[in-house]
């Protein structure tokens, strides 16, 4: 049995730099036409120059995959200036308020200070992807912080918001109210709850920003993906760090996804009937909502079974030592 995916996308991933940029890119870049990437290196990428030379590393990195790196400028107030030499090279800016998640440090501590710039990316049609969640009780972040995407998307209506790796019911009933509000969600969120994190023996795995949520949560989640709703996008969030920073006391948040998530969207998809649907959720929904065409790839995946190794150096993968059904057996560019 066989499944195609025309140019797959992956509307959020973290490469990060040096010798794990080099170990990762590759993982998404051989399974991916394009993905969005995530800004949040230390120093951020808050510049062009700097944006320019992390696009370089990533494509030196991804081999002779054909992958278009959807590249991010981390937000602060950026001048007109900025915003005009930098239009061409990004794909849009990411707001993390400060403290949020991993190197969020230099982020957003009031969102009304950042107005200005917000004006300008609605005046030159520049999206903003946010990371919307507040400093309340864990659980409750998330749906704490929709208040803030329905502020915004209210007062600039022409800016093309995206709320990034959404985990609750309550951000999936935000989506039909506002027409340039969209959102991503990552692989881990259609199928995990906080039951899988911390209801037994706890798995530093499976902790991430924000944490899995509730059942419900995940039923809504997964429904509105598997119904490819047209204004939800793939975004794997697929976040790695080496086992010393997961399996420790202060256990960074973020999953390994990248090599797993085709084959497991495939799984998943087949599971429920809604196979005719995935390529809108993989690619067709952000193509259409960024007026982006990706490089033209064609996946193949076969039902030959992909064995999940236990780590890729040292990082450990999502369903490590698992043996999933589907593997991508052909990418053709
Ligand atoms: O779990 C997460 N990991 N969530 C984020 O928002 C950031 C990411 C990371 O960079 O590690
Ligand atoms: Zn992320």
């Amino acid at each position: 049995m066989e499944f195609t995916l025309e140019s797959p996308l992956d509307m959020h991933v973290h490469v990060r730099e040096g010798a794990m940029l080099e170990r990762v890119t590759p993982l998404t870049a051989d399974h991916f036409a394009g993905a969005i990437i995530m800004p949040n290196l230390v120093p951020p990428v808050d510049n062009l120059e700097r944006l320019l030379w992390y696009r370089d590393q990533i494509n030196a990195a991804k081999g002779d995959a054909t992958f278009d790196p959807l590249m991010m400028l981390f937000f602060r107030n950026y001048s007109r200036e900025e915003l005009e030499a930098a239009r061409e090279h990004i794909f849009g800016i990411k707001l993390y308020p400060a403290g949020a998640t991993t190197n969020s440090e230099a982020g957003v501590k009031e969102l009304s200070a950042a107005e200005d710039t917000f004006a300008l990316m609605e005046e030159m049609g520049i999206p903003l992807m946010v990371h919307g969640e507040t400093h309340g009780f864990v659980m409750d972040r998330e749906k704490e912080f929709l208040t803030s995407y329905a502020y915004l998307a209210e007062k600039f209506p022409k800016l093309r918001i995206t709320m990034e790796h959404i985990t609750t019911k309550d951000a999936v009933d935000l989506l039909d109210q506002f027409e340039n509000l969209h959102a991503t969600v990552t692989l881990h969120h259609l199928i995990i709850t906080l039951n899988d994190v911390a209801g037994g023996l706890l798995n530093p795995h499976l902790f991430c920003k924000p944490i899995a949520k509730r059942p419900e949560d995940q039923e809504a989640l997964l429904a509105t993906a598997l119904k490819a709703h047209p204004k939800l996008m793939f975004g794997s969030d697929s976040a790695p760090h080496p086992v010393s920073k997961k399996e420790c006391c202060g256990c960074a948040a973020g999953l390994f996804t990248a090599p797993v998530c085709l084959p497991t969207l495939v799984e998943l998809f087949e599971k429920h009937d809604a196979l005719d649907n995935l390529q809108n959720f993989v690619s067709g929904n952000a193509q259409r909502i960024h007026g982006y065409t990706p490089p033209k790839t064609t996946v193949t995946l076969e039902k030959t079974g992909m064995e999940v190794p236990a780590r890729y150096g040292d990082v450990v993968p999502y369903r490590a030592g698992e043996t999933i059904p589907w593997a991508v057996t052909n990418v053709q560019n």
